[in-house]
């Protein structure tokens, strides 16, 4: 039987219980002249615009996008999980400018990151569709605590009871934080809605100038679709020990909306109540439909 480990903290943010334990060189982390950095609330297209930034920067060369896993050409900080190189092995093994996944809040990200002046892409995604999908990724991600029914985890997500916290604290302070740096904040229903105007902006924004017919192709590479059959982004080269597929892909769905198969009438009315209270006083809004 598998034993999955409690949450750890860090600053008073709950972190996956080997990654606290490891914050250690998190801390000592030095970021580098054109790091990019990825910071994401989980669940939010994380995978998504990580295969975008990286195939942008290859020029949408699907050959050079094809060298490593996602998360061998786009390292996860934080990560550690025993036996296996933590996140900031694998960054340090690798000469700057790199891409650089988190998904720490604001307030928990390492200083070098400012004062490196690295650019930041946050993507945000609406919290329905993020609770139903971390609810699934909880399932299969043995290095979280079990999440027991889904109406029990929909409880601790409202109360930030899980990884990285609190949503609303997470996408507000992100947002925030998009006046005082070089950051691009996107939203998952966006890149839903219209992939070809979204990764025009992470073009723009990375100081790329890339043909339509580039653009044309990293959009095809990059559906849902794609992703989810390419072994080098759909998270299969994990071991089941860690990742369990067969319990929920980690590709699951990779819609806006799914929120309404999962939430009862009444669980649905909670949210929005924690929605508009958590959110009132700030400019920051979702679509939970496109
Ligand atoms: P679902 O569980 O709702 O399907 P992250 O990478 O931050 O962990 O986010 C995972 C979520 O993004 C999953 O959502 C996954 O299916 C979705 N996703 C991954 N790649 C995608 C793509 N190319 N297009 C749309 N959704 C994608």
């Amino acid at each position: 039987m598998v034993v999955r480990p409690p949450l750890g903290d860090v600053s008073g943010l709950p972190i996956v219980g080997p990654f606290a334990e490891n914050w250690a060189n998190v801390q000592k982390f030095q970021a580098g002249e054109g790091d990019v950095l990825i910071d994401t609330y989980p669940k939010s297209g994380t995978t998504w615009i990580s295969e975008i930034v990286d195939l942008i920067l290859q020029n949408g060369d699907k050959k050079k996008a094809q060298r490593g896993a996602i998360f061998e050409r786009v390292p996860f900080l934080e990560f550690a999980v025993p036996k296996i190189p933590t996140g900031t092995e694998v960054l340090n093994a690798i000469e700057p400018p790199r891409v650089i996944k988190s998904h720490l809040s604001v307030q928990t990200l390492p200083n070098t990151f400012w004062e490196k002046n690295c650019k930041v892409i946050y993507v945000a995604r609406n919290a329905k569709d993020v609770a139903v999908s971390y609810y699934h990724f909880n399932r299969m991600a043995l290095g979280h605590p079990d999440p027991g029914t889904w109406d029990e985890f929909l409880n601790n997500f409202m109360e930030g009871n899980v990884a990285f916290g609190r949503w609303s604290t997470h996408v507000k302070g992100w947002w925030k934080m998009r006046q005082q740096t070089d950051m691009l904040y996107l939203f998952y229903e966006d890149m839903l809605e219209d992939p070809k105007r979204e990764i025009q902006k992470v073009i723009k924004f990375l100081g790329k100038d890339l043909s339509d017919d580039v653009l044309e192709k990293i959009c095809l590479q990059t559906s849902f679709k794609a992703m989810k059959e390419n072994p080098k982004t759909n998270y299969t080269a994990i071991p089941s020990t860690i990742m369990d597929q067969s319990v929920s892909p980690f590709m699951r769905k990779g819609i806006c909306g799914d929120w309404k198969n999962h939430f009862t009438v009444s669980q649905s009315e909670r949210l929005d109540e924690y929605y508009q209270k958590e959110m009132s006083g700030t400019d920051l809004s979702f679509r939970f439909l496109v």
